[in-house]
């Protein structure tokens, strides 16, 4: 296994919509492993493929405390199958490091995907759960959660980032 180098905003790959899978192979269970540990060693509570160069459908998600039991949820191909409520919490992602902010989102989802071995699997989530699903299922399709915040609060963002970008060319 080995840890992989994560995409940063703005890089194009985090904006273009990944492609289903259709081969659980060898290369897709290296994927995983490899985007596992990546996720660990950030550490994140999720990680899509595309933040790490591979336009696929494939996400993984560990939303436990440090004190539970590891519980790592592989998704292939996820799909949102039921929403339900509103909640609105802040929220972070490891391609746009050092910022966070309020997100509106379901409260509660449920999701359909295929497991690592091809499998179908359902999850039904709330609270952190449900926010990590819908933020990876997000990426999947080349969005980013500064996608979800309202104009004025992007246009914010962009000015704080082209600021930042300038002051660390000097
Ligand atoms: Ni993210």
């Amino acid at each position: 296994m080995s840890v992989l180098e994560i995409k940063k905003y703005p890089e194009k790959i985090l904006r273009e919509k990944t492609a289903p899978v259709n081969e659980f192979d060898s290369g897709l269970q290296r994927l995983i492993d490899d985007m596992t540990e990546t996720m660990y060693a950030a550490p994140g509570v999720g990680l899509a493929a595309n933040q790490v160069g591979v336009s696929k459908q494939v996400s993984v998600i560990d939303v436990s405390t440090r004190e539970e039991q590891s519980s790592l949820i592989v998704l292939v191909n996820p799909e949102i199958i039921h929403k339900e409520g509103e909640c609105s919490s802040e929220e972070g992602c490891l391609s746009i490091p050092e910022y966070t902010t309020i997100v509106k989102r379901a409260e509660k989802v449920k999701v359909k995907a295929f497991n690592r071995h091809g499998e179908p699997v359902e999850i039904e989530g709330d609270g952190l759960l449900a926010r990590a699903l819908q933020h990876e299922i997000d990426h999947l399709n080349g969005f980013l959660l500064i996608d979800r915040i309202g104009r004025i609060k992007k246009e914010f963002f962009k000015k704080r980032y082209a600021r930042e970008k300038a002051l660390s060319r000097k």
